[in-house]
This record gives C-alpha cells, structure tokens and sequence, in this order.
C-alpha cells in the first residue's frame, strides 16, 4: 500500500515529461480528405450551423421545451436536412469528397437527429439526453476519423 502514492508521484512526473499530444499534419492519425475550397466551404458553413442548432436544443431542453428541442432537431439536422446542397455545382458539394465511410457517419448523424426528435416529444430528461449523446456521438467520431486540411 505505501508503495502506491510514490507509484503515482512516479507516474505523475512521467506524464509531465512527455511532450503534448500534436496535431501536426504529418502525425495527425485522421483521415484527410481532400476537397476543394468551395466544398470546404460550403461544410464549414453547414458545421457552424449544425453548431448553433446543438446549442439551441440543448437550451430548450434546460428550459423543459422537449417539442421545441424536437422541432429544431427534426429541421435543423435530421433526415429532411440531408442533401441540402444538391442543387450546388459539385465542387461546392462536400458529399463529392466524402469517402464512403464519411458519408455514412454523415447520415448516421441525421438519423441520429431524427430519433432524438421522436424520443425528446415524450417529455423524459434521460431518454431525451442519451438520444442526444445518440446526435454528438456521430459529431464526434467524424472529427475523430477525417480532416480536411
Ligand atoms: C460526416 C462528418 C462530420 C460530421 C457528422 C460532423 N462534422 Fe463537423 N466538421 C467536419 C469536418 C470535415 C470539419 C472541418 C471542415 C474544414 O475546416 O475544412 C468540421 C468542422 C466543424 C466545425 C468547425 C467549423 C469552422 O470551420 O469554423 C464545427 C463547429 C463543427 N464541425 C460542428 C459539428 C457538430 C456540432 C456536429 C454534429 C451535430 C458535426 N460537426 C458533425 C465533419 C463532420
């Protein structure tokens, strides 16, 4: 047992030591994937959407407005906001870029915001909090996975 706290001291200034974690291009274990500026664009736009949307539902979760957090879900990212730059000329459509595997995170993403939206109109803090981690997760594991520049 006394051995233990000298153990974590130990391992404490062994951390310390190590350098920070890097993100430089070259180490960077995502995936890049190359677009083109306009595509780049168009999804950084899209993403900072997304962004203020997360941001919105959570509030009108904070606030008990399940059918509001639902609404903005459903409108903002769920399945009818897929394809919502079909009409633009194919180098302002990040989709043209997207691996296949991208792609599919990318709709799990929707769906993921359509299921929150059924499940947050029952009105229950946990089932509608875990269907949102259900929305993140998907955020998550794309910007863990690819990178574009
Ligand atoms: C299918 C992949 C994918 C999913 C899903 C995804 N993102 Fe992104 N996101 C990206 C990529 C790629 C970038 C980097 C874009 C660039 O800079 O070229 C990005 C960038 C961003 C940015 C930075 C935008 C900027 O340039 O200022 C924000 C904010 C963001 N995402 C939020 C979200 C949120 C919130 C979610 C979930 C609701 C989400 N994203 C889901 C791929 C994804």
């Amino acid at each position: 047992m006394k051995q233990l706290p000298a153990l974590s001291v130990f391992i404490a200034l062994f951390c310390a030591v190590l350098p920070a974690p890097t993100f430089a291009a070259d180490t960077d274990p995502r995936q890049f994937v190359e677009m083109a500026p306009e595509a780049r664009a168009t999804l950084r736009a899209e993403m900072l959407d997304n962004q203020l949307a997360l941001h919105q539902i959570i509030g009108a979760l904070a606030e008990g407005k399940y059918a509001e957090a639902a609404a903005i879900a459903e409108k903002e990212l769920g399945i009818g906001a897929m394809g919502k730059h079909r009409k633009l000329p194919s180098n302002a459509r990040p989709g043209m870029y997207m691996t296949d595997e991208m792609h599919a995170i990318g709709r799990a993403s929707h769906v993921a915001a359509s299921d929150f939206a059924k499940v947050a109109t029952a009105g229950n803090p946990a089932t509608a909090l875990n269907a949102l981690q259900g929305i993140t997760g998907t955020c998550v594991a794309c910007h863990r996975s690819y990178r574009t520049q």
